[in-house]
């Protein structure tokens, strides 16, 4: 085991820490927080958002918060979902939707997470808004597939997102195939045994060309999340080899990191989509962030002593 290795699982114990996150709350978005959130609320956001859709980029946006247990909380948040899709386009926002399923109550019942998608997919059909499914541990994953085929074949604009590091992905792609879905291909960022995922570094790598290669040649939407300089050029390569034009793929990178590499892919005429989270329930979302990065635990400390 490495330094990195240590960190990594050190972080990822931290996410799932509750009193921690109860702490976090209290304290709201310090300590560097808010070089990776857009704001506390999406009012907040607005302004933010607006700024990179001027600067070329496109956005979609998540309301922080996951693990929600009681069903008024899961039925308010798919209210708040609603009224943030009437912001986004009252204020002509080029802006996505990212939702995790367990915020909206998929560990409470499966007709609740549906009923709360359905409400807030009707709206986003009214107003012209797309949303993509975040996938969440690989204990919620198959039942995030069923819920997304279930969504699919009602709705077409909603995605998925698939990640590399999981066995069974490259499976998952082949029986996705005929709803053309519109996926985002990362390579996961959960603490996952070897059971189900891959360990090594190169293999979650090498899976995740494989996927992106299979799903852009399959001729579907594909996102590729990642700050990943190997992957991106990959893509590229593979689109110029293969003739896929620019709009059948985006870039997709998360608010505050890489923003020169977005910002030329920008330039270069390639669609990013900057992944801007919102919300007071940033803790496990940052310490996922630090687990990736020990770079960003630098900018986490700087943040704590600039203030
Ligand atoms: P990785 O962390 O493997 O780094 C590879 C290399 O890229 C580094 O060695 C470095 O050279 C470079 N690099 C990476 N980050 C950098 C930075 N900030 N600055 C400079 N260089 C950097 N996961 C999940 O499980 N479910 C989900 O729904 C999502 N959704 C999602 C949306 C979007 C838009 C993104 C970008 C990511 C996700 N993820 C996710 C997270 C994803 O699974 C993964 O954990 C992280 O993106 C980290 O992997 P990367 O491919 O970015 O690079």
């Amino acid at each position: 085991l490495n330094l990195q290795a240590i960190t990594k699982n050190f972080f990822l114990f931290l996410s799932n820490n509750k009193t921690l996150d109860r702490l976090a709350k209290r304290y709201g978005t310090r300590f560097g927080v808010d070089k990776l959130v857009g704001g506390e609320t999406f009012s907040q956001a607005i302004p933010v958002i607006k700024q990179l859709n001027e600067d070329g980029l496109v956005v979609t946006v998540d309301h922080l918060g996951e693990f929600v247990e009681s069903e008024s909380e899961a039925r308010e948040r798919a209210q708040e979902a609603v009224e943030t899709i009437d912001a986004m386009a009252d204020n002509k926002l080029d802006c996505e939707m990212s939702v995790k399923l367990t915020s909206l109550g998929l560990d409470i019942s499966r007709e609740l997470v549906l009923t709360n998608m359905e409400m807030i997919l009707d709206k986003a059909r009214e107003r012209g808004v797309t949303l993509q499914l975040d996938m969440e541990d690989s204990s919620r994953c198959q039942a995030t597939i069923d819920i997304f085929k279930q969504l699919r074949a009602k709705y077409t604009n909603v995605g998925l997102v698939i990640q590399s590091y999981l066995y069974r992905s490259d499976k998952d792609l082949d029986e996705l195939d005929e709803y053309n879905p519109y996926l985002r291909l990362v390579k996961g960022a959960y603490k996952e045994p070897g059971v189900v995922a891959f360990q090594d570094k190169d293999m979650v790598d090498r899976n995740l060309k494989q996927l992106i290669k299979k799903h852009m040649l399959n001729g579907n939407y594909t996102a590729v999340g990642s700050h990943d300089e190997e992957m991106i050029n990959f893509t590229k390569e593979l689109a110029e080899e293969q003739g896929i034009p620019k709009d059948r793929f985006e870039f997709q990178m998360l608010y505050g990191m890489r923003n020169k590499l977005q910002h030329d892919l920008a330039k270069e005429g390639y669609t990013v989509r900057v992944y801007m989270p919102y919300g007071m329930e940033w803790y496990g979302y940052y310490m996922r962030r630090l687990a990736e990065r020990p770079a960003n635990i630098a900018f986490a400390v700087k943040g704590i002593f600039s203030r």
